[in-house]
């Protein structure tokens, strides 16, 4: 269905043309709610062409408009604008037209297009650490954003599973199992193969990596290790195998609790197969050259601001490196899926790295100019002392750890409230993640921002934990009664307002979309609920003796009920139905 913004944008264009003015039209809510809910500046665009003052232009604009008997009022107003107010009766049947419809009155701008994103990124072999929660819940976001704008979207997990870290694990396992089979060279298929533990690489991984940062034979060994996998060693790859088994049902547990998923869970490794063609093809081009032994593409551009260094295809050692599965997983998206935009959620640090990669898969031609390539970075989750977030003990923090913490929190408080009695571990796993993630989108995701769980779980401000209530409290006027509202006229400032604000609603869905920050569904989400409890104080609902008004108002608390969980979706928040 048309946005009511839609509506007057087609309505105030018309007006122009019938004025006998040829100009572009774009309307507004609002900056100054007290004149008007809706404003159009583009009389002043007028002024040149036609050589007229604007406000001129705006009155007969605004005379115009005054016509239609969607407006309570149009009016011209010095220098040039045109304000707009609409009749409660077209607010109130809009509002009821988004009640109906199956997306709420969300445009779905996105139809027809295909979306790759590449989210969530977690290195299999290493523990989960929170820096990947960003990527996740972001990404999971994005997704179901596009997807209820109509999009067609797959999300790929793409793991880190196929490089040095794995390389250290091989060589510190061969360490201390010299024994195993499968670090035989004579190893063949059936030979056995040890069975490993999520909590084995935990801890194999870090002793590893610090010590290749002292031991220097050790540290070539994971090199040679890392090489002897790329090019399947077989006993090497059945204990990769087994690497991968532990590690993804670990990685799934850790994703199901934040309730994101993944359509494809690619890796690293599955780009292998591609490696060859891209290396024929940069050949081929003329792109790849040596330098240092390894095989470089240049990627600069006459207009770069900072240098941007060739790309490294493959290393001096030949084994190949991050850059390379990249644009070899890009031969395999284009073939797969011919999408119209790939997105990629990734840490604001590594941007330079995507930058040269885009490049080169442009100049091989791996890419069409038609496939929008795009970096989505997202900035750092800090400690209250404005750096990366740590443990008490200064060490990194494990994602599981803090999925832990935060729950323990959310039952406290549960516990505290004494509201909920069934189910309080459900109930807390939903609200903790309810205040993690809204704590996290409600900051444009290029943003750092600092992580304060006091702050995250408090029921008054922008969280998730006041939206949740906010639906909860819904919930239980609706348990009081079997009547079904109905929409008939508004009959009090705060439903009104509460109305603008969800015929106002898809803007900012459609800004969120464009710019691929959830944190605009957040914002409009808390400005919903705010309303939402501004109307709940002043207005007497099921108890309203008036029959037009209690279904008004039922109706209403039905919309919003409806408008809050959409936004809650998105963003990857379950609701609860009481707290
Ligand atoms: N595994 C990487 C890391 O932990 C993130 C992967 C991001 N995606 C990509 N296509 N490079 O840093």
């Amino acid at each position: 269905m048309q946005s009511v913004i839609e509506i007057l944008t087609a309505k105030v264009a018309e007006a122009f043309k019938k004025c006998g003015y040829d100009l572009p039209v774009i309307v507004t809510v609002s900056d100054r709610p007290d004149l008007c809910q809706y404003q159009c500046n583009s009389a002043f665009a007028g002024a040149k062409a036609y050589k007229k003052a604007p406000f001129m232009i705006a009155d007969e604009v605004a005379a115009a408009l005054s016509e239609d008997e969607i407006f309570s009022k149009a009016e011209g107003v010095k220098p040039g604008f045109i304000n707009m107010t609409l009749t409660d009766d077209f607010i109130c049947k809009m509002a009821a037209a988004m009640a109906e419809d199956k997306n709420l009155g969300i445009p779905e701008c996105a139809k027809g297009e295909k979306i790759v994103i590449d989210y969530g990124g977690p290195n299999v072999a290493k523990p989960l650490h929170i820096g990947h929660l960003r990527s996740a819940i972001i990404g999971q976001s994005l997704k179901l954003i596009a997807r209820s704008m109509g999009a067609d979207v797959v999300g790929d997990i793409h793991m880190g599973d196929w490089g040095l870290q794995i390389g250290l694990v091989i060589a510190e396992l061969s360490e201390r199992n010299p024994g195993w089979k499968v670090f035989s060279p004579d190893f063949k298929a059936g030979d056995e193969v040890p069975e490993l533990t999520a909590e084995m690489l935990n801890e194999v991984y870090p002793a590893a990596s610090a010590r290749s940062k002292t031991d220097k034979e050790f540290s070539e060994k994971a090199h040679t290790c890392t090489f002897d996998l790329q090019n399947r060693r077989e006993g090497y790859i059945a204990l990769w195998k087994e690497i991968m088994r532990v590690s993804c049902n670990d990685l799934r547990s850790n994703y199901d609790k934040l309730n994101v998923d993944f359509e494809y869970w690619y890796g690293e490794s599955d780009a292998d197969k591609d490696i060859p063609e891209l290396m024929d093809i940069l050949e081929k081009k003329g792109l790849s050259y040596e330098s240092e032994g390894a095989l470089v593409v240049d990627v600069a551009e006459e207009t770069d601001k900072a240098p941007v260094p060739p790309v490294i295809v493959r290393k001096s050692d030949k084994s190949s490196i991050y850059a390379t599965t990249d644009l070899a997983t890009l031969i395999q998206r284009m073939r797969d899926f011919s999408p119209d935009k790939i997105w990629y959620v990734v840490d604001n640090r590594q941007e330079l790295h995507l930058k040269q990669v885009f490049r080169c898969a442009r100049k091989a031609g791996i890419v069409p100019e038609c496939t929008a390539l795009e970096f989505l970075g997202f900035g750092t989750m800090n400690g209250e002392d404005g750096k990366p977030y740590k443990t008490r003990d200064g060490g990194v923090m494990r994602l599981s750890d803090m999925i832990q913490t935060v729950t323990d929190a959310a039952l406290a408080r549960i516990d505290e409230q004494g509201n909920v009695t069934e189910n309080r571990e459900e109930y807390a796993r939903k609200i903790g993640m309810a205040a993690i993630k809204f704590g996290d989108l409600i900051n444009h995701r290029s943003k750092d921002y600092i992580f304060d769980m006091d702050k995250f779980m408090s029921s008054e401000g922008k969280t998730g934990v006041y939206i949740l209530y906010t639906v909860s409290r819904i919930n239980s006027v609706m348990r009081k009664t079997d009547e079904k509202g109905r929409f008939i006229a508004i009959s009090s400032d705060t439903e009104r307002d509460f109305l603008l604000s969800v015929i106002n609603s898809p803007e900012c869905w459609k800004n969120s979309l464009s710019e691929k920050a959830p944190s605009y569904i957040c914002d409009n989400v808390y400005n919903l609920a705010v309303a939402y409890s501004r109307f709940y104080h002043e207005n007497r609902i099921i108890d309203e003796a008036d029959e037009n008004k209690r279904l008004t108002r039922l109706a209403l608390s039905a919309l919003a009920r409806d408008m809050l969980v959409k936004h809650l979706e998105v963003l990857g928040i379950e609701p609860v139905d009481r707290m």
